[in-house]
């Protein structure tokens, strides 16, 4: 069920957007009317992060982020719309309107099993100090964990024993039903409950708010599976949580160090690098990678040596690239994964890996190289063709220098052909950038575009005619008389399409249109350019015949778009007969 604006506004009145930020950044007050932080969402080392008490508006000039106080929860603790608006609602004091009894039984379900996840951790714990839990003690100390190390992860023992979990549970009054819920057992053949986690180590997986959400299970030894992690509960989704996020997010590092076993994660703590985090079970996910880019813009993939741990890391810079992270790959020579790394070469060596950690370009060039077929002279071509004008535009001349070899080896060709072939494209790229940069100056392009690619303007001088309205009609609703038959589906952006259409209905119903309803209805990259908008000045005067103007343009543009498109239909269609006569 939707919720009703009237709650929203209420909640957001009652939500003042300083001292909701304020509990995750700090704010300093300025001279004019905005305070400012650092950005909890990109790192850096000057404020560029401010929010307006007036409007009730953060923005993020360094990273663009920008929205209401809904969207900044959304934001910082990674939340649908829905639970944003419950987690502002618990923190004014405010009641959920429509939370239905099934609502509530769930949430009171989810507390009920976070609680019972939280007493089998630190039975876990307490395990490792008695006989039961020697073997997973005697094997930590086997792999160099040490007590202070066990004690900051919260590690402990599973006993060897069917039911030592569960009848200790059960005593304190949790259900077999609960245990099954929270993935600790599972259902026997007669009916009762058993552990799922025996003999092992145990390493409770801690959100990023520090409620134990599940838990993974290395085998002590060798044996498979290696390890066991909680499967999908209520509380737990394994492609959208990483171990140890909760010790790495707070880290001096500004990068994330990827893991894959969590062993390795935990010995890179020990070791200083308190920055390391391991995915729970699965390859990388596009939410985990999402997730990450909360925290840090750096990741550095520092997965096993094998061919499983390379083609792994092919897969997740594939992930990590598009949610906007830099990524880089280390190349732990002589050592099979980073504990062993660490073991061998100390953490010194470790460190000097992850200053050098080359930028990723072997990677892709042997992504190149897999779409062609390198026995055929056409394959070799083309590879050769890609490969250079990967080299050309995304390094410096040294950068590349260094990987020419690399190519002209693969290609089969000679070094100089390739270093050659690079200075052309060089050369290429040089005269077009120039052009690009010429035409940038001449009509400010890049400065109108919202930030994020997803929603780029196809239609700049319609689309700023559509600003142009969204923003008029925000300043002034009565201004509504003045649209004509303007409709939503003129709009060549439809978010700004969709703004008009909620801002017109408000206006019809005589009711308020605040930013926070606005932004309920729009995706957080869509949320981040309505606030910059919102930024900019309007001009007050003549604005019934400015709207007049807009729709002009709207109107003329979208006739263009309408005539390009008709002139592509018949180029179309003449290709195709041309295609069956020949
Ligand atoms: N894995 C898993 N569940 C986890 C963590 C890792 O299933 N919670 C899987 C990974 O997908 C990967 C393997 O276990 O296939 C990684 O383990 P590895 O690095 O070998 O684990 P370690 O405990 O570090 O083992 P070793 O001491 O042998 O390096
Ligand atoms: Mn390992």
């Amino acid at each position: 069920m939707a919720i009703p604006d009237s709650f929203i506004e209420e909640l957001v009145a009652r939500s003042d957007i300083v001292d909701v930020v304020s509990d995750y950044v700090t704010l300093s007050k300025r001279s004019g009317a905005n305070q400012f932080g650092l950005c909890p969402f990109h790192s850096e080392k000057t404020p560029s992060f401010s929010v307006s008490p007036d409007k009730q508006i953060y923005h993020c000039f360094g990273c663009g982020k920008g929205g209401g106080v809904i969207s900044f929860i959304m934001e910082i603790e990674n939340l649908p719309f829905r639970d944003a608006v419950a987690f502002l609602a618990r923190r004014a004091g405010m009641e959920m309107p429509d939370e239905s009894e099934d609502d509530k039984e769930r949430q009171g379900r989810r507390t009920r099993l976070l609680e019972l996840n939280r007493a089998a951790a630190r039975w876990f714990y307490e395990n490792l100090a008695k006989p039961e839990g020697a073997a997973a003690a005697a094997y930590m100390r086997e792999r160099r964990i040490t007590p202070r190390t066990a004690k900051i992860f919260g590690l402990g023992a599973a006993p060897d024993d069917w039911y030592a979990l569960t009848n200790e549970m059960r005593k304190r009054g949790y259900t077999d039903r609960d245990l099954i819920d929270a993935g600790l057992a599972k259902k026997g053949k007669n009916g009762g409950a058993y552990d799922v986690f025996r003999n092992r180590l145990v390493f409770p997986v801690i959100d990023v708010r520090g409620s134990v959400i599940g838990f993974s299970g290395r085998i002590l030894g060798d044996g498979e599976p290696k390890y066991l992690n909680t499967p999908d509960t209520p509380v737990f989704q394994k492609s959208r949580n990483l171990f140890a996020l909760n010790l790495a997010k707070r880290s001096k590092r500004d990068m994330l160090i990827l893991a894959e076993g969590n062993v390795d994660v935990v010995m890179l703590h020990q070791a200083g690098f308190d920055c390391a985090v391991a995915s729970l079970g699965t390859s990388l996910t596009a939410d985990q990678a999402r997730l990450i880019k909360h925290f840090k813009e750096n990741v550095v993939i520092a997965y096993d040596s094998d061919a499983a741990g390379v083609k792994a890391a092919q897969r997740a810079i594939g992930l990590l690239e598009p949610a906007g992270l830099k990524v880089r790959v280390l190349r732990m020579e002589g050592a099979k994964d980073p504990d062993e790394f660490i073991k061998t070469k100390g953490p010194e060596a470790f460190e000097l890996l992850l200053e050098r950690s080359a930028n990723h370009v072997e990677y892709r060039i042997d992504a190149v190289r897999a779409k062609y077929d390198m026995d055929t002279d056409a394959g070799r071509l083309g590879f050769l063709q890609e490969a250079i004008r990967m080299l050309a535009g995304s390094f410096n001349p040294l950068e590349a220098e260094v990987y020419i070899g690399r190519v002209a080896e693969l290609a089969g060709v000679g070094r100089e052909s390739v270093a050659e072939q690079l200075r052309i494209v060089r050369r290429g790229l040089a005269g077009k950038n120039r052009k690009d940069a010429e035409r940038a100056v001449m009509r400010p392009e890049r400065a109108v575009q919202p930030d994020s690619k997803r929603i780029r303007y196809a239609n700049v001088p319609s689309a700023l005619a559509e600003e142009g309205v969204v923003k008029s009609l925000l300043r002034d609703p009565e201004l509504v008389k003045y649209v004509g038959g303007l409709e939503p589906e003129d709009f060549s952006a439809a978010f700004l399409g969709k703004l008009f259409g909620t801002i017109r209905a408000k206006a019809a119903a005589h009711e308020p249109v605040t930013p926070a309803v606005l932004m309920a209805g729009l995706e957080p990259d869509e949320c981040a350019h309505l606030t910059r908008l919102l930024q900019e000045p309007v001009n007050a005067a003549n604005a019934r015949e400015a709207m007049g103007d807009y729709i002009e343009v709207i109107r003329r543009e979208g006739l263009k778009t309408k005539k390009d498109r008709d002139i592509m239909a018949i180029r179309e269609n003449y290709q195709k007969k041309k295609g069956l006569g020949g």
